[in-house]
C-alpha cells in the first residue's frame, strides 16, 4: 500500500503537479501573466476524469445519499442547552465525528457584510448559487464543540496580537477570524490595513490585532513576494526563517501553515549553508526530506526565540485538495466542480492529504520545546468536497467571466475555500483552544 520511501506513485505525481499549476495560476496575479501559459500546459497533463477506480466502496455512495434525519437535526437543537458544560480540548478528540445538516445555521457574516473578504473567496458574490455548503456544521463524537462567540474572542484577545503565517489557506483562515469577529464591531472602531507580506485588523476597543503574514513556506525562497509561476524555478532556503520570523516576535499567539506549496510533484531545490556558489548550490531534495529541514529551521526559530509564558504557538494541519473526483467515486465530475453536498463517509480520505507531511510535522513537533497545538483540520475538511471555490473566485484579479466558469477543466480551484464556509470550521476548533 504505502510507497517506498522517497518513490511516489506516478498517479500522485500527476495530481501534484496539477495541484500545483493551480496554486501557480492563482499566484501569478502578482506577476502578471508571466507564467500562466506554462501553467496551462501544465494543467493539460492533469489526469483525465474518467479514471477508472477499482476498489470502489459503495458504502460511499449510499451515505452520501442519506439526507437528514430529523433526529440530526433535533441533536443540533440540543446543543445550547449542553454547551454550558465546560469544554476540555484535551479530553476530546475533535476530529472524529460527523457533518451535520442544519438549516437553521446562522454564519455571523456574509461575502456581502463582511467588508474584508477578497474576491478569491467571496463565493456568493462571485455567482455559486447553491447554499447548503453554508448550513453543515461539525459534530464531534465526544463532546460538543462550543460555538465561536466573537465577543468571548476579542475579551481573550483584549491587549494582544495574534498573527496567523502560511500561505493563501492561511490567509483564508484570517480572513475568516476577521470576519467572525468585526461582525460585532462597528464599523468605526475596527480598521484593516493591506500589505504586500504583512496585514493588520484592528479592533480599537479591545487594543487587539488579528494579523496575515506571507510565508507560504514558513523558510526564505526565491519566490515569496515575487512570486515564481514555473514550480522548477523556485529555489529554497532550506535553513533560513529570519527575514520572515523578525515579523513574528512580540506577538502573543501565533498560528503557522505550510504545506501545498511543497507539493509540486518535482524535487525541491534546497540550499543552506553560506553556498559560496551563490544560487546554483542548490540541492534536489525529496519534499519529505526538504519539508523536514524547513520545518526544523521553523522549530529551532520557535525553541530559540518564543517564552512560551508570553506566546501561545498553533500550526494548522494542511488543509485538502480535491482534485481527483474518482476520490469520492463521482467519476464523471470534474475536480471539485459542481460538488454541492460533503462526502459523509466517515473517515473518508482522498489523496490531497499527504500522510508523509503530516508525519514530518508532527515528528518535528514532537521534539520541540515550545508546546505546539495543532489545529487539526485535515480530516474535518477532506469530506468537504462542496466547499471550494471552484469557478466562483478570480483568476489574475479577475473574477471569471461566464465563459470562464463554463470551463471548469481549466479554471475550478479545488484548493480554496468559499467564505463563509469551511474556515469558519477551523476558526471554531482555534477558538475552542484559546
Ligand atoms: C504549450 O504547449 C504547446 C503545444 O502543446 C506549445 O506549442 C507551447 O509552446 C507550450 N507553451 C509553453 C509556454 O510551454
Ligand atoms: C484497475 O482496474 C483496471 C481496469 O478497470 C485494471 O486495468 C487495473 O489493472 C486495475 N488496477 C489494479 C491496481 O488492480
Ligand atoms: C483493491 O484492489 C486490488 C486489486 O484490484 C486488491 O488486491 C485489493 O485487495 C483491493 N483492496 C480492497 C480494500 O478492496
Ligand atoms: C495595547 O496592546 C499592546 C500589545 O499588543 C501593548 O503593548 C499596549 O500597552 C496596549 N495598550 C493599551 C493602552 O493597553
Ligand atoms: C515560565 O513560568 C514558569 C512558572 O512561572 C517558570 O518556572 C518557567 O521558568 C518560565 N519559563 C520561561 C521560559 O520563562
Ligand atoms: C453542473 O451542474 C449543472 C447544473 O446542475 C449541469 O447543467 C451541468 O451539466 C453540470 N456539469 C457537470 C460537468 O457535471
Ligand atoms: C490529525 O488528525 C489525523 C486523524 O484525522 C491524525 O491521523 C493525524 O495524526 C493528526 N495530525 C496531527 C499533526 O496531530
Amino acid at each position: 500500500m504505502k510507497p517506498s520511501r522517497g518513490k511516489l506513485p506516478l498517479s500522485i505525481i500527476a495530481i501534484v503537479i496539477c495541484i500545483f499549476a493551480f496554486v501557480g495560476v492563482l499566484y501569478t496575479e502578482d506577476t502578471g501573466s508571466l507564467s500562466s501559459a506554462y501553467l496551462l500546459n501544465l494543467t493539460s497533463t492533469c489526469p483525465k476524469q474518467e479514471d477508472p477506480i477499482n476498489n470502489s466502496s459503495d458504502s460511499a455512495k449510499v451515505e452520501e445519499k442519506t439526507t437528514t434525519t430529523s433526529a440530526e437535526e433535533n441533536d443540533l437543537n440540543d446543543i445550547d442547552e449542553e454547551e454550558k458544560v465546560v469544554f476540555e480540548p484535551n479530553k476530546c478528540n475533535v476530529v472524529k465525528g460527523k457533518w451535520v445538516f442544519n438549516s437553521a445555521a446562522q454564519s455571523l457574516y456574509t461575502d456581502l457584510t463582511c467588508p474584508y473578504l477578497d474576491k478569491q473567496v467571496a463565493c456568493v458574490k462571485n455567482g455559486r448559487p447553491d447554499f447548503d455548503y453554508r448550513y453543515w456544521e461539525w459534530q464531534p463524537d465526544e463532546c460538543i464543540l462550543p460555538r465561536f462567540d466573537p465577543t468571548t474572542a476579542l475579551e481573550k484577545l483584549r491587549g494582544k496580537r495574534l498573527m496567523f503565517v502560511g500561505d493563501s489557506l492561511q490567509r483564508g483562515q484570517w480572513q475568516s477570524f476577521v470576519c467572525l469577529v468585526q461582525s460585532v464591531i462597528p464599523a468605526e472602531k475596527k480598521s484593516l490595513r493591506r500589505g504586500r507580506s504583512h496585514s493588520v485588523f484592528k479592533a480599537k476597543e479591545y487594543n487587539a490585532t488579528v494579523e496575515f503574514y506571507w510565508a507560504p513556506f514558513l523558510v526564505e525562497s526565491n519566490s515569496d513576494l515575487h512570486i515564481i509561476g514555473d514550480p522548477k524555478k523556485r529555489i529554497l532556503k532550506v535553513d533560513s526563517v529570519n527575514k520572515h520570523a523578525k515579523y513574528w516576535v512580540g506577538v502573543d499567539i501565533l498560528v503557522f501553515n505550510t504545506y501545498v506549496w511543497w507539493m509540486s510533484g518535482l524535487k525541491i531545490k534546497s540550499l543552506w549553508g553560506s553556498f559560496a556558489n551563490g544560487e546554483e548550490g542548490f540541492e534536489e531534495l525529496d519534499a519529505t526530506i526538504a519539508y523536514r529541514m524547513g520545518l526544523k529551521t521553523w522549530a529551532n526559530w520557535v525553541d530559540s526565540t518564543i517564552d512560551p509564558n508570553k506566546t501561545r504557538v498553533f500550526f494548522t494541519t494542511m488543509s485538502p485538495t480535491h482534485m481527483r473526483s474518482a476520490d469520492w467515486h463521482n467519476k464523471k465530475g470534474i475536480r471539485c466542480y459542481n460538488e454541492t453536498r460533503p462526502v459523509l463517509k466517515k473517515g473518508y480520505w482522498g489523496s490531497g492529504s499527504d500522510r508523509r507531511m503530516m508525519n514530518v510535522v508532527s515528528s518535528v513537533v514532537e521534539r520541540m520545546k515550545v508546546p505546539v497545538s495543532f489545529i487539526n483540520i485535515t480530516q474535518i475538511s477532506e469530506h468537504r468536497i462542496d466547499g471550494h471555490t471552484s469557478v466562483y473566485t478570480e483568476h489574475q484579479g479577475k473574477v471569471l467571466t461566464d465563459e470562464q466558469k463554463e470551463d471548469p477543466q481549466r479554471y475550478a480551484d479545488c484548493i480554496h475555500w468559499c467564505l463563509p464556509g469551511v474556515p469558519d470550521t477551523w476558526n471554531q476548533l482555534f477558538y475552542s483552544y484559546l
